[in-house]
Protein backbone atom coordinates (compact mmCIF):
# COMPACT_ATOMS: atom_id res chain seq x y z
CA UNK A 1 0.00 0.00 0.00
CA UNK A 2 1.22 3.60 -0.70
CA UNK A 3 1.85 5.36 2.47
CA UNK A 4 2.04 9.28 0.26
CA UNK A 5 -0.23 11.28 1.85
CA UNK A 6 -3.32 12.06 -0.67
CA UNK A 7 -3.09 15.19 -2.65
CA UNK A 8 -6.89 16.11 -1.74
CA UNK A 9 -6.31 15.86 1.94
CA UNK A 10 -7.87 19.53 3.35
CA UNK A 11 -5.84 21.91 5.11
CA UNK A 12 -6.01 21.45 8.65
CA UNK A 13 -7.69 24.29 10.63
CA UNK A 14 -5.39 27.39 11.14
CA UNK A 15 -5.11 28.28 14.87
CA UNK A 16 -3.13 30.73 17.38
CA UNK A 17 0.10 31.15 16.77
CA UNK A 18 1.06 29.81 20.16
CA UNK A 19 -1.20 26.69 20.02
CA UNK A 20 0.10 25.77 17.11
CA UNK A 21 3.74 26.33 18.27
CA UNK A 22 3.03 24.05 21.38
CA UNK A 23 1.62 21.18 19.82
CA UNK A 24 4.15 20.54 16.90
CA UNK A 25 7.02 21.07 19.69
CA UNK A 26 8.93 17.95 20.06
CA UNK A 27 9.11 17.70 24.11
CA UNK A 28 12.13 16.19 25.27
CA UNK A 29 12.75 14.44 28.49
CA UNK A 30 15.84 13.47 30.23
CA UNK A 31 15.93 11.23 33.06
CA UNK A 32 19.17 11.73 34.86
CA UNK A 33 20.05 8.53 36.88
CA UNK A 34 17.96 6.21 34.63
CA UNK A 35 19.32 2.81 35.38
CA UNK A 36 18.40 2.97 39.46
CA UNK A 37 15.63 1.53 41.33
CA UNK A 38 13.44 4.79 40.47
CA UNK A 39 14.77 5.62 37.11
CA UNK A 40 13.85 2.41 35.36
CA UNK A 41 9.96 2.57 36.71
CA UNK A 42 9.95 6.54 36.01
CA UNK A 43 11.61 5.53 32.54
CA UNK A 44 9.08 2.99 31.65
CA UNK A 45 6.21 5.44 32.48
CA UNK A 46 7.42 7.78 30.41
CA UNK A 47 8.05 5.83 27.96
CA UNK A 48 4.44 4.82 27.88
CA UNK A 49 2.75 8.22 28.02
CA UNK A 50 1.69 9.75 24.81
CA UNK A 51 2.56 12.98 26.00
CA UNK A 52 6.23 12.30 25.99
CA UNK A 53 7.90 12.44 22.55
CA UNK A 54 11.41 11.74 23.12
CA UNK A 55 13.50 10.55 26.20
CA UNK A 56 17.22 10.61 26.68
CA UNK A 57 18.39 8.06 29.88
CA UNK A 58 21.48 8.82 31.29
CA UNK A 59 23.20 7.08 34.04
CA UNK A 60 26.96 6.35 35.02
CA UNK A 61 26.14 2.51 34.12
CA UNK A 62 23.93 0.55 32.41
CA UNK A 63 21.96 3.06 30.32
CA UNK A 64 22.40 1.18 26.62
CA UNK A 65 20.64 -2.24 28.21
CA UNK A 66 17.45 0.15 30.12
CA UNK A 67 17.17 2.22 26.60
CA UNK A 68 17.54 -0.77 24.48
CA UNK A 69 14.44 -2.23 26.73
CA UNK A 70 12.56 -0.10 26.76
CA UNK A 71 12.98 0.95 23.34
CA UNK A 72 10.95 -2.30 22.14
CA UNK A 73 7.61 -0.88 23.14
CA UNK A 74 4.82 0.57 20.80
CA UNK A 75 4.85 4.33 22.10
CA UNK A 76 5.60 7.84 20.16
CA UNK A 77 8.47 8.40 22.40
CA UNK A 78 11.92 7.89 20.58
CA UNK A 79 14.31 6.70 22.99
CA UNK A 80 18.39 7.22 23.25
CA UNK A 81 20.42 6.04 26.46
CA UNK A 82 23.90 7.85 27.32
CA UNK A 83 27.10 6.93 29.59
CA UNK A 84 29.51 9.58 30.75
CA UNK A 85 31.75 8.66 28.16
CA UNK A 86 31.73 10.41 24.44
CA UNK A 87 30.29 13.86 26.02
CA UNK A 88 27.12 11.63 27.18
CA UNK A 89 26.05 14.18 29.58
CA UNK A 90 26.60 16.82 26.82
CA UNK A 91 24.40 14.71 24.24
CA UNK A 92 21.38 13.74 26.96
CA UNK A 93 20.99 17.27 27.45
CA UNK A 94 21.08 18.92 24.61
CA UNK A 95 17.98 20.39 23.94
CA UNK A 96 16.14 18.87 27.19
CA UNK A 97 12.68 20.73 27.72
CA UNK A 98 12.46 18.56 31.17
CA UNK A 99 14.90 16.92 33.20
CA UNK A 100 14.32 14.86 35.87
CA UNK A 101 16.80 13.81 38.50
CA UNK A 102 16.63 10.57 40.71
CA UNK A 103 20.52 9.90 41.05
CA UNK A 104 22.10 8.97 43.95
CA UNK A 105 22.22 6.31 46.80
CA UNK A 106 19.26 5.74 48.74
CA UNK A 107 18.82 5.32 52.43
CA UNK A 108 19.27 1.90 53.90
CA UNK A 109 17.86 0.57 57.33
CA UNK A 110 18.99 3.30 60.59
CA UNK A 111 19.55 6.10 57.87
CA UNK A 112 18.42 9.40 57.45
CA UNK A 113 17.85 11.58 54.50
CA UNK A 114 20.58 13.84 55.74
CA UNK A 115 22.84 10.77 55.80
CA UNK A 116 22.77 10.96 52.00
CA UNK A 117 24.34 14.46 51.50
CA UNK A 118 27.79 12.99 51.49
CA UNK A 119 27.78 11.83 48.41
CA UNK A 120 24.17 13.28 47.03
CA UNK A 121 25.17 16.34 46.91
CA UNK A 122 28.32 16.74 44.45
CA UNK A 123 26.60 13.88 42.56
CA UNK A 124 23.37 16.88 42.06
CA UNK A 125 25.73 19.80 41.52
CA UNK A 126 27.65 17.44 38.95
CA UNK A 127 24.48 17.25 36.92
CA UNK A 128 23.04 20.58 37.71
CA UNK A 129 26.57 22.13 36.76
CA UNK A 130 25.59 19.93 33.33
CA UNK A 131 22.41 21.69 32.61
CA UNK A 132 23.41 24.99 33.10
CA UNK A 133 25.64 24.36 30.20
CA UNK A 134 23.58 22.48 27.70
CA UNK A 135 19.97 23.16 28.42
CA UNK A 136 19.88 26.06 30.57
CA UNK A 137 16.53 26.81 29.89
CA UNK A 138 15.04 23.50 30.99
CA UNK A 139 12.63 22.34 34.06
CA UNK A 140 14.41 20.98 36.44
CA UNK A 141 13.10 18.25 38.97
CA UNK A 142 14.92 16.98 41.63
CA UNK A 143 14.10 13.61 43.26
CA UNK A 144 17.77 12.99 44.68
CA UNK A 145 17.71 13.25 48.58
CA UNK A 146 18.29 15.12 50.74
CA UNK A 147 15.48 17.12 48.55
CA UNK A 148 15.76 19.86 51.28
CA UNK A 149 19.40 20.45 50.57
CA UNK A 150 19.84 19.15 47.28
CA UNK A 151 17.29 21.66 45.75
CA UNK A 152 19.00 24.76 47.39
CA UNK A 153 22.49 23.32 45.49
CA UNK A 154 20.79 23.13 42.37
CA UNK A 155 19.77 26.57 42.78
CA UNK A 156 23.13 28.10 43.63
CA UNK A 157 24.80 26.17 40.79
CA UNK A 158 22.15 27.35 38.28
CA UNK A 159 22.85 31.08 39.86
CA UNK A 160 26.51 31.19 39.87
CA UNK A 161 26.06 30.00 36.27
CA UNK A 162 23.69 33.00 35.36
CA UNK A 163 21.02 31.06 34.64
CA UNK A 164 18.70 30.43 37.47
CA UNK A 165 15.02 30.91 36.52
CA UNK A 166 13.13 29.55 40.24
CA UNK A 167 10.21 29.29 38.07
CA UNK A 168 11.57 26.31 36.62
CA UNK A 169 13.11 24.53 39.57
CA UNK A 170 11.06 21.89 41.48
CA UNK A 171 11.97 19.58 44.28
CA UNK A 172 9.62 16.69 43.80
CA UNK A 173 7.14 15.90 47.04
CA UNK A 174 4.57 14.37 44.98
CA UNK A 175 5.16 11.17 47.47
CA UNK A 176 4.46 12.86 50.45
CA UNK A 177 1.06 14.01 48.78
CA UNK A 178 0.43 10.63 47.19
CA UNK A 179 1.29 8.88 50.64
CA UNK A 180 -1.60 10.88 52.75
CA UNK A 181 -4.11 10.73 49.90
CA UNK A 182 -3.68 6.81 50.44
CA UNK A 183 -3.01 7.29 54.45
CA UNK A 184 -6.35 9.31 54.96
CA UNK A 185 -8.23 7.17 52.75
CA UNK A 186 -10.61 6.01 55.31
CA UNK A 187 -11.52 9.00 56.37
CA UNK A 188 -11.80 10.87 52.95
CA UNK A 189 -14.74 8.59 51.64
CA UNK A 190 -13.04 8.34 48.75
CA UNK A 191 -13.05 5.12 46.92
CA UNK A 192 -9.95 6.10 44.93
CA UNK A 193 -7.68 8.15 47.06
CA UNK A 194 -5.97 10.25 44.42
CA UNK A 195 -9.11 11.53 44.30
CA UNK A 196 -8.66 13.72 47.51
CA UNK A 197 -7.02 16.53 47.75
CA UNK A 198 -4.46 16.88 50.22
CA UNK A 199 -2.08 20.05 50.70
CA UNK A 200 1.25 18.89 52.41
CA UNK A 201 3.94 21.60 52.87
CA UNK A 202 7.42 21.89 54.60
CA UNK A 203 10.02 19.68 53.24
CA UNK A 204 11.13 16.51 52.36
CA UNK A 205 12.23 14.58 55.60
CA UNK A 206 10.67 13.71 58.68
CA UNK A 207 8.94 16.44 60.57
CA UNK A 208 9.30 19.05 57.56
CA UNK A 209 6.76 17.80 56.10
CA UNK A 210 3.87 19.23 56.76
CA UNK A 211 0.43 17.28 56.06
CA UNK A 212 -2.91 20.40 56.43
CA UNK A 213 -5.78 17.43 56.90
CA UNK A 214 -7.46 19.92 57.99
CA UNK A 215 -7.76 22.09 54.16
CA UNK A 216 -8.19 18.27 52.27
CA UNK A 217 -10.87 18.57 50.37
CA UNK A 218 -13.18 16.23 50.23
CA UNK A 219 -13.03 17.17 54.21
CA UNK A 220 -11.62 14.62 56.08
CA UNK A 221 -13.20 12.90 59.31
CA UNK A 222 -10.27 12.34 61.72
CA UNK A 223 -10.83 11.16 64.80
CA UNK A 224 -8.81 13.05 67.74
CA UNK A 225 -7.01 10.37 68.99
CA UNK A 226 -6.00 8.63 65.20
CA UNK A 227 -4.81 12.31 64.13
CA UNK A 228 -0.64 12.04 65.50
CA UNK A 229 -0.61 8.49 64.36
CA UNK A 230 -1.73 9.81 61.24
CA UNK A 231 0.29 12.88 60.76
CA UNK A 232 3.31 10.76 61.69
CA UNK A 233 3.05 8.24 59.45
CA UNK A 234 2.62 10.52 56.03
CA UNK A 235 6.19 12.06 58.31
CA UNK A 236 7.92 8.53 58.41
CA UNK A 237 6.11 6.89 55.76
CA UNK A 238 9.08 6.11 53.91
CA UNK A 239 10.76 4.74 56.91
CA UNK A 240 8.42 1.44 56.77
CA UNK A 241 9.23 0.37 53.00
CA UNK A 242 13.18 1.18 53.60
CA UNK A 243 12.33 -1.12 56.91
CA UNK A 244 10.29 -3.66 54.35
CA UNK A 245 13.31 -3.59 52.10
CA UNK A 246 15.54 -4.74 54.77
CA UNK A 247 18.93 -2.92 53.77
CA UNK A 248 17.38 -3.04 49.57
CA UNK A 249 16.92 1.10 49.25
CA UNK A 250 14.15 3.04 49.87
CA UNK A 251 10.91 3.50 47.60
CA UNK A 252 11.17 3.11 44.54
CA UNK A 253 7.82 2.07 42.71
CA UNK A 254 5.48 4.08 44.65
CA UNK A 255 8.27 7.15 44.09
CA UNK A 256 8.41 6.56 40.11
CA UNK A 257 4.36 6.97 40.91
CA UNK A 258 4.60 10.23 41.87
CA UNK A 259 7.64 11.36 40.11
CA UNK A 260 5.22 10.60 36.51
CA UNK A 261 2.51 12.07 38.18
CA UNK A 262 4.30 15.24 38.76
CA UNK A 263 6.61 15.27 35.38
CA UNK A 264 3.29 14.72 33.69
CA UNK A 265 1.61 17.55 34.84
CA UNK A 266 4.45 19.95 34.15
CA UNK A 267 4.48 18.59 30.55
CA UNK A 268 0.77 18.99 30.36
CA UNK A 269 1.85 22.61 31.80
CA UNK A 270 4.42 23.17 29.09
CA UNK A 271 2.50 22.11 26.42
CA UNK A 272 -0.17 24.66 27.20
CA UNK A 273 -2.93 22.30 28.55
CA UNK A 274 -4.91 22.19 31.64
CA UNK A 275 -2.67 20.65 34.87
CA UNK A 276 -3.17 19.88 38.72
CA UNK A 277 -1.97 22.03 41.29
CA UNK A 278 0.46 20.08 43.38
CA UNK A 279 2.40 20.81 46.11
CA UNK A 280 6.50 21.14 44.99
CA UNK A 281 9.55 22.48 46.61
CA UNK A 282 10.23 25.68 45.57
CA UNK A 283 12.61 28.92 45.83
CA UNK A 284 9.72 30.98 46.96
CA UNK A 285 11.21 34.39 46.75
CA UNK A 286 11.54 33.65 42.87
CA UNK A 287 7.83 32.64 42.31
CA UNK A 288 4.61 35.01 41.73
CA UNK A 289 2.78 34.88 45.60
CA UNK A 290 5.91 33.12 46.85
CA UNK A 291 7.41 36.28 48.33
CA UNK A 292 4.58 36.54 51.27
CA UNK A 293 4.94 32.76 52.17
CA UNK A 294 8.72 33.44 52.48
CA UNK A 295 8.07 36.46 54.61
CA UNK A 296 5.45 34.59 56.74
CA UNK A 297 7.80 31.36 57.18
CA UNK A 298 11.08 32.80 56.96
CA UNK A 299 12.54 30.09 54.97
CA UNK A 300 13.05 30.72 51.20
CA UNK A 301 12.75 27.24 49.86
CA UNK A 302 9.32 26.10 50.83
CA UNK A 303 6.91 23.65 49.23
CA UNK A 304 3.32 24.65 48.77
CA UNK A 305 1.05 24.03 45.99
CA UNK A 306 1.87 25.35 42.90
CA UNK A 307 -0.15 26.36 39.96
CA UNK A 308 1.87 25.35 36.79
CA UNK A 309 1.80 27.47 33.31
CA UNK A 310 3.81 26.95 30.09
CA UNK A 311 6.90 28.90 31.95
CA UNK A 312 6.75 26.93 34.77
CA UNK A 313 5.78 27.90 38.44
CA UNK A 314 2.67 30.40 38.09
CA UNK A 315 2.18 30.58 40.96
CA UNK A 316 2.87 29.81 44.79
CA UNK A 317 -1.12 29.30 46.39
CA UNK A 318 -0.47 30.91 50.46
CA UNK A 319 -2.24 28.12 52.04
CA UNK A 320 -0.80 28.13 55.16
CA UNK A 321 -3.16 31.22 56.55
CA UNK A 322 -6.20 28.44 56.30
CA UNK A 323 -4.31 25.92 58.31
CA UNK A 324 -5.53 25.08 61.87
CA UNK A 325 -3.38 25.81 65.06
CA UNK A 326 -2.21 22.90 65.45
CA UNK A 327 -0.84 22.43 61.71
CA UNK A 328 0.58 25.85 62.07
CA UNK A 329 2.74 24.48 65.47
CA UNK A 330 4.09 21.60 62.96
CA UNK A 331 4.96 24.27 60.29
CA UNK A 332 7.09 25.88 63.09
CA UNK A 333 8.80 22.74 63.66
CA UNK A 334 9.56 22.06 60.20
CA UNK A 335 10.89 25.35 59.32
CA UNK A 336 13.63 24.70 61.76
CA UNK A 337 14.64 21.63 60.51
CA UNK A 338 14.70 23.24 56.68
CA UNK A 339 16.32 26.33 58.02
CA UNK A 340 19.35 24.03 58.28
CA UNK A 341 19.02 22.05 55.72
CA UNK A 342 18.60 25.04 52.92
CA UNK A 343 22.10 26.54 54.71
CA UNK A 344 23.67 23.18 54.40
CA UNK A 345 23.10 23.26 50.78
CA UNK A 346 23.79 26.74 49.95
CA UNK A 347 26.98 26.09 52.24
CA UNK A 348 28.09 23.17 49.92
CA UNK A 349 28.08 25.09 46.79
CA UNK A 350 29.16 28.66 48.08
CA UNK A 351 32.00 27.14 50.53
CA UNK A 352 33.02 23.67 48.88
CA UNK A 353 34.31 21.76 51.62
P1 LIG B 1 19.44 3.62 43.17
O1 LIG B 1 20.76 3.44 43.83
O2 LIG B 1 18.64 2.40 42.88
O3 LIG B 1 19.63 4.41 41.80
C1 LIG B 1 20.38 5.56 41.70
C2 LIG B 1 20.97 5.63 40.30
O4 LIG B 1 21.74 6.82 40.22
C3 LIG B 1 21.90 4.45 39.99
O5 LIG B 1 21.51 3.84 38.77
C4 LIG B 1 23.28 5.11 39.85
O6 LIG B 1 24.13 4.49 38.90
C5 LIG B 1 22.87 6.52 39.42
N1 LIG B 1 23.94 7.50 39.62
C6 LIG B 1 24.83 7.59 40.62
N2 LIG B 1 25.67 8.61 40.39
C7 LIG B 1 25.29 9.19 39.22
C8 LIG B 1 25.77 10.28 38.45
N3 LIG B 1 26.81 11.00 38.84
N4 LIG B 1 25.13 10.55 37.31
C9 LIG B 1 24.06 9.85 36.90
N5 LIG B 1 23.58 8.80 37.58
C10 LIG B 1 24.18 8.47 38.72
O7 LIG B 1 18.61 4.66 44.06
P2 LIG B 1 17.03 4.96 44.01
O8 LIG B 1 16.32 4.06 44.94
O9 LIG B 1 16.61 5.02 42.60
O10 LIG B 1 16.99 6.43 44.66
C11 LIG B 1 17.56 7.54 44.01
C12 LIG B 1 17.45 8.79 44.85
O11 LIG B 1 16.09 9.18 45.02
C13 LIG B 1 18.01 8.62 46.27
O12 LIG B 1 18.74 9.77 46.62
C14 LIG B 1 16.76 8.51 47.12
O13 LIG B 1 16.99 8.90 48.45
C15 LIG B 1 15.85 9.46 46.41
N6 LIG B 1 14.42 9.32 46.73
C16 LIG B 1 13.66 10.45 46.72
C17 LIG B 1 12.33 10.41 47.03
C18 LIG B 1 11.51 11.67 47.01
O14 LIG B 1 10.36 11.63 47.46
N7 LIG B 1 11.98 12.78 46.49
C19 LIG B 1 11.66 9.15 47.39
C20 LIG B 1 12.53 8.00 47.32
C21 LIG B 1 13.87 8.11 47.01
Amino acid sequence: RSQKPKKDVPASKPRGAKAKKAAEQDFLKIVLGASGGIGQPLSLLLKASPLVDELSLYDVVNTPGVAADLSHISSPAKLQGFLPADDGLKKALTGADVVVIPAGIPRKPGMTRDDLFKVNAGIVQTLVKGIAEFSPKAFVLIISNPVNSTVPIAAEVLKAAGVFDPKRLFGVTTLDVVRAETFVQEYSGEKDPSKATIPVVGGHSGDTIVPLFSLAKPALQIPADKYDALVNRVQFGGDEVVKAKDGAGSATLSMAFAGFRFAENVIKALKGTKSETEPTFVYLPGVPGGDAIAKATGVDFFSVPVELGPDGAAKAINVLEGASEQEKKLVEVAVKGLKTNIEKGVDFVKNPP
